[in-house]
């Protein structure tokens, strides 16, 4: 049968992989690399510096394709998300068919853990249902970038006995002002931390954790470290052509 391994590699940095990560670089023979389409891909070559710092023999071999483009979709956000997992089973399961023999071991590397925010798992469980191709698959988890955050800021996820919510940052723009008790917010591309300025909450903000662009910043979510936090994150943006950002708003007890 064939196999598939999803491998979390971690947030960014190449030191933040598992040993069980290792050993399953190690057994997989074909790697899927999904390109984004970018002239300089850094995500893209971190799976490959991942690759060749790991992996202890040169059979191996990395398939790169062209990963389909999210489009917004008239008829709204879950619609435009549907389209575009219908269309990256399309070419999962293309390249399962096409590019790995029978008894083969192929993997996909996720950023960060499969499990958050990571559509893999669900694209391959679709690719399953059709019943056109037969595989086993395995999930390796990975450090996430909300891990690598508390981390670098040197702060636990959550307090004694407290909840912690994980959500995006759609999401957080439709909480009142005074709901983030101990919120980490994903995915946003729109500043949505500005909402909440004064409104006596502390930011722990991190932008490239993990590799050498990372930047950090923490304190009382006023105007001024808001002002802060959006230039530096246009600046990098700008600079480097993309950003990806984590941050925790938390109420001080
Ligand atoms: C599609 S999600 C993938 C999350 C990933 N599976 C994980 O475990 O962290 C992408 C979001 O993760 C966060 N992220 C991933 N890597 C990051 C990094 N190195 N620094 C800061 N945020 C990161 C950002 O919020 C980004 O928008």
């Amino acid at each position: 049968m064939k196999q598939i391994l999803l491998i979390g590699i971690g947030a960014g940095d190449p030191e933040q992989i598992t040993v069980q990560a290792i050993n399953a670089l190690n057994r997989a023979r074909v790697f899927f690399l999904l390109d984004k389409g970018y002239a300089d891909d850094d995500l893209l070559r971190l799976r490959t510096d991942i690759c060749q710092r790991y992996i202890r023999n040169d059979e191996y071999r990395l398939v790169q394709v062209r990963d389909p483009q999210r489009e917004d979709d008239p008829q709204g956000y879950a619609r435009g998300i549907e389209h575009w997992h219908e269309q990256r089973a399309v070419l999962f399961e293309r390249l399962i068919a096409d590019e790995l023999q029978e008894g083969e071991v192929g993997a996909f590397l996720v950023w960060g853990d499969p499990a958050l925010y990571d559509s893999t798992i669900r694209i391959l469980d679709q690719v399953l249902e059709s019943g056109r191709e037969v595989f086993e698959y395995q999930v390796i988890p990975g450090i996430t970038s909300v891990q690598a955050l508390v981390a670098r800021h040197r702060i636990p996820l959550n307090r004694i006995g407290e909840p912690i919510r994980i959500t995006t940052g759609r999401r957080l723009a439709d909480m009142a002002r005074d709901e983030p008790e101990n919120v980490v917010v994903m995915l946003d591309a729109h500043c949505t931390f500005e909402r909440f300025v004064d409104q006596g909450l502390d930011i722990y903000w991190g932008a490239y954790l993990g590799t050498p662009d990372e930047m950090v910043l923490s304190g009382r979510l006023d105007e001024s470290l808001c002002a802060q936090i959006k230039r530096l994150r246009h600046e990098a943006r700008s600079r480097k052509g993309w950003i990806m950002d984590t941050y925790l708003l938390r109420k001080p007890l």
